[in-house]
């Protein structure tokens, strides 16, 4: 461990800190940029025959603890696209494991726990993360920013109430219904699951931070789950905690889920720079829903990847006017990259976000 002491102040960290100039940050904080930054959720993945070659034998989870694939993961969108940030390759379950759970990442289903969490007693199989449990994190973070230079890198965590879906669920689920029922029968189980969560989920983002990420993104990818009033009550506290952890670190948040439409002003309010928008809400009704004070990130649907070009050209062109509305707003997808999605149509869509938003082309 560095001495406490030795550790530089929140400020001098966020001066030196790579990407702290660049136009994702800049955008976050509803800064004047020369274009909208774009950069896209899982552009690190299978879409690219690069990556599938890289990880050919390699179990995700074992490429997500090691360094130098990690770094070389994380690089590939970046030096093939031309995309705005880096996003680490990694997932929201390695600080799960790495405090102990047993858990696998099953190719074509996702996370699968073991021994699903159900009871009290289970709450003593999730202490809490300690920065020494993740060196590689922390040693993947640092390899990244000195290859990225400018580029900024995007740290993220999955938001408590996405983990404990996978916990209690014991892998992915179309309805969380063991998810609910716990939530529901017994609050203060969940509530403590929760907490134990957002202390993982902050202590997980703190170290990506320290090592050098210039921004996080939170995931609350199924929150859309949720009824309004269960989000305020049973998940936002908890959310919220894991959001001010980050603010006192001086990075910009950036707080997304799937289908959160009604969620949008909770999910802000719970303390973000960046509010992610998916792609069933318009840019301009996002910027209404939270009062026309953060930044938003978003929103092309991942299936108009696979439309023609034409149609797909105009949605952007659109999307990049409809940004024009918000204080701030950062080129994206509605939800992750899609496996089969033709790699150079995302760098044609880099380049064309660049091209109308930086003003010297009139738009389609
Ligand atoms: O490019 C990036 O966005 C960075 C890497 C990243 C991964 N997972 C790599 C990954 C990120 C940010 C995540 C986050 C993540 N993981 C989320 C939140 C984002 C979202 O999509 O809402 C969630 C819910 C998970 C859990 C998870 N891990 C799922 C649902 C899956 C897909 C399972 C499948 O195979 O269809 C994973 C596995 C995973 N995580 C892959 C990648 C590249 C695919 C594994 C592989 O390539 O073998």
């Amino acid at each position: 461990m560095t001495d406490p002491a030795a550790r530089p102040t929140d400020t001098a960290l966020q001066t030196a800190r790579p990407g702290a100039g660049s136009v994702l940050v800049r955008a976050a904080r509803r800064e004047p940029v020369p274009h909208t930054p774009v950069w896209f959720m899982r552009q690190a993945g299978r879409s690219l025959p690069e990556y599938r070659q890289l990880r050919e034998g390699v179990p995700m989870l074992e490429a997500c603890r090691t360094p130098e694939l990690v770094a070389e993961i994380t690089m590939q969108p970046v030096r093939r696209h031309g995309v705005d940030a880096a996003i680490l390759f990694s997932d929201i379950v390695v600080p799960l494991q790495a405090v102990g759970v047993d858990l696998d990442i099953v190719p074509g289903v996702g996370p699968v726990v073991a021994e699903p969490f159900r009871t009290r007693a289970d709450l003593d199989r999730l202490p809490p993360l300690q920065p020494e449990q993740v060196p590689d994190v922390a040693e993947s973070v640092r390899r990244t920013v000195a290859m990225l230079g400018e580029t900024p890198l995007i740290g993220f965590a999955g938001a408590p109430f996405t983990l404990a879906s996978y916990l209690v669920e014991g892998g992915p689920s179309r309805n969380h219904e063991r998810t609910k029922a716990l939530m529901h029968g017994d609050p203060r189980l969940w509530s403590d699951l929760c907490a134990r969560l957002a202390g993982i989920a902050a202590a997980f983002l703190r170290v990506q931070v320290e090592a050098g990420a210039a921004a996080v993104q939170l995931f609350d990818s199924w929150a859309g789950a949720l009824s309004r009033a269960d989000y305020r009550r049973l998940v936002a506290p908890h959310s919220q905690t894991v959001l001010a952890a980050v603010g006192e670190l001086g990075v910009p948040r950036i707080h997304f889920g799937v289908g959160t439409g009604e969620l949008l002003a909770d999910m802000a309010e719970a303390g973000t720079e960046v509010i992610g928008v998916d792609y069933r809400v318009a840019l301009p009704d996002a910027v209404e829903r939270t009062g026309g004070r953060y930044a938003v990130q978003g929103n092309l649907d991942p299936a108009l990847l696979f439309a023609p070009w034409e149609a797909l050209e105009r949605r952007v062109v659109e999307i990049v006017q409809e940004g024009r509305q918000a204080p701030g707003h950062i080129f994206n997808l509605g939800h992750g990259v899609l496996p089969d999605t033709d790699p150079t149509v995302l760098t044609r869509v880099v380049e064309l976000v660049h091209r109308v938003s930086g003003g010297d082309v009139e738009p389609a």
